[in-house]
């Protein structure tokens, strides 16, 4: 069955970061700035995904302002007819190049927050960030673009989080987007260190609904809600191959950001072969899409229509198997691994990546 369009673009352009989270879930090894993409070559991915049918493209990283082309690539995205989103930690972001970014056809831009209180922000961003991110917020509202803010929760945020809704409201934030740590590539490094205590996650989740009632929808108040501590499993990527596609900074074109990590996936590249063929009738996109590759228990389960199976780079971290069912899963014969987790010791501090030095494009 040939397979509707893809949604969403996920143009991961660079692996360098002024930031070091513990929590990023970008790979061990990162691509080196030599390896990536030149602007022609985004270009070229743009133009496909566009007439493949891709509607929005979230321009992310890494820090997608450390590529000294973003407003040319921009402006390649909007002539494509994609919607483009920046994703951003605001560190680099002046008057000026937003002024350029917004001329070339951004449409709206991603600030990501650790904390409210800007020592504990950064310590968990490994870096000097706070007023930075700020004052992009201040430079985002004031070029009239709309404003979404995302923090990523985890053991070191989620007592503060009355705190960091109250701040991304101060901010101006159209959208503010609290999602759990996807343990994958550094994250899993630190998984012991992020993983947060049960009743953390319920406290929080408290906190949340009281903001929805004082806030009535203005501004949208998006809860993703963790997976191991639900015993849930996630619709992953809205489903494997289903609605969205990740392209690397080297070109690699892969069904969910984590997935190259995955034993036998071979991933293809978009140096090599069309963005359409790819998405249409590559191995790795056709490994987990649909329902055919499900075991049981998710075969035979109702809500396979919409977890889609859960994460393959989950099933393959937590059992070296990535066709296994999602052991967050409630049902799923390996679930004891999960509750293992939840109920085991906790670690203090964060391993931080080493910051990359070379130039790029
Ligand atoms: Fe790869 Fe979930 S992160 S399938």
């Amino acid at each position: 069955m040939t397979p509707e369009p893809p949604w969403a673009l996920l143009a991961e352009l660079t692996h360098a970061c002024p930031l070091r989270c513990g929590y990023c879930s970008n790979p061990v090894e990162l691509t080196r700035r030599s390896a990536e993409l030149t602007t022609e070559q985004w270009a070229g991915v743009f133009r496909q995904a566009g007439e493949l049918g891709v509607v929005q493209t979230h321009l992310s990283g890494g820090e997608p302002l450390l590529r000294r082309d973003l407003p040319d690539l921009v402006a390649a995205a909007d002539t494509a007819g994609l919607y483009t989103q920046l994703v951003t930690s605001g560190v680099g972001l002046g008057e000026r190049r937003l002024a350029r970014l917004a001329e070339a056809g951004l449409r709206s831009v991603q600030l990501s927050v650790q904390h409210a209180e800007a020592d504990t922000a950064e310590r968990i961003a490994g870096a000097r960030s706070f007023a930075a991110k700020e004052r992009a917020a201040r430079l985002i509202r004031a070029a009239g673009l709309p404003l979404g803010l995302n923090a990523v929760l985890h053991r070191g945020n989620l007592d503060g989080l009355d705190a960091l809704i109250r701040l991304a409201v101060d901010w101006g934030a159209d959208r503010i987007e609290l999602a759990h740590t996807q343990y994958h590539g550094w994250a899993l490094r630190n998984r012991a260190a992020l993983l947060p205590a049960p009743a953390q996650v319920e406290r929080a989740r408290t906190v949340v609904d009281r903001w929805r009632e004082r806030l009535g929808g203005t501004p949208e108040l998006v809860w993703v809600a963790s997976d191991l501590l639900d015993a849930t499993a996630k619709p992953c990527m809205g489903g494997w191959g289903r609605i969205s596609l990740t392209v690397a900074p080297d070109g690699t074109v892969l069904p969910c950001p984590a997935a190259a990590a995955l034993p036998g996936l071979d991933p293809p590249n978009v140096l090599r072969h069309r963005l359409d063929r790819i998405w249409r009738e590559s191995t790795a996109f056709n490994a987990f899409r649909g329902e055919a590759w499900m075991p049981e228990p998710c075969r035979g389960c109702a809500l396979r229509t919409t977890d889609h199976g859960g994460c393959r780079c989950q099933a393959y971290a937590l059992t070296g198997d990535p066709a296994r069912t999602d052991p967050a899963c409630r049902h799923a014969p390996d679930h004891h691994l999960v509750r293992d987790l939840v109920a085991g010791p906790r670690q203090l501090a964060y391993a931080y990546r080493e910051a990359q030095r070379e130039g790029g494009p």
